[in-house]
């Protein structure tokens, strides 16, 4: 392991950690949107995986400002809310609790990239590293979207789910 003296080292282990992040997540959304029995659930989850093949490419241009080669750098995080969401997937579950809990889970994982494109802008603007800065921030922006989105999903169908 190399030592991480300064918070350009400290930026570019948490870009390879979230470049690893979405990878794991172009995965494992199609998993996610087969299991969703919602309509607009469905479409949402598919709308996020092309999102997410656009934020591969964004943070892949925002190694640049380091000056260091892309590469990734298993998040073991991501890893934990996948293999959680696959074990919360596989219990049987009427269709309106499933596409519930579904939604419950990606909000996690949303939740998990919001804070890790906010320490990352943050660090970027500290950096000057303007081009990952603006990069980046699209990405959170379309994270947050996907978030709210998904909290709007999630009270029409706790409504139809049996409570
Ligand atoms: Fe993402
Ligand atoms: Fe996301």
């Amino acid at each position: 392991m190399s030592r991480i003296e300064t918070l350009a080292d400290a930026f570019y282990t948490e870009l390879q950690d979230i470049y690893s992040a979405e990878q794991q997540l172009l995965k494992a959304l199609p998993r996610m949107s087969k299991k969703a029995s919602c309509e607009k659930l469905t479409k949402a989850l598919n709308d996020h995986l092309e999102q997410t093949k656009n934020q591969v490419e964004r943070v892949a241009q925002a190694f640049e400002d380091t000056g260091k080669a892309a590469k990734a750098k298993k998040c073991e995080a991501m890893a934990g809310l996948i293999r959680e969401a696959e074990e919360m997937m596989a219990e049987e579950a009427d269709a309106d609790v499933a596409d519930a809990i579904l939604i419950g889970l990606a909000q996690k994982v949303e939740h998990y990239e919001i804070a890790t494109y906010g320490t990352l802008c943050t660090w970027a603007q500290s950096l000057g590293y303007s081009n990952a800065k603006k990069l980046l921030g699209q990405n959170l922006d379309e994270e947050e979207k996907a978030d709210k989105l998904l909290t709007t999903l999630s009270k029409s169908s706790n409504a139809a789910a049996n409570v």
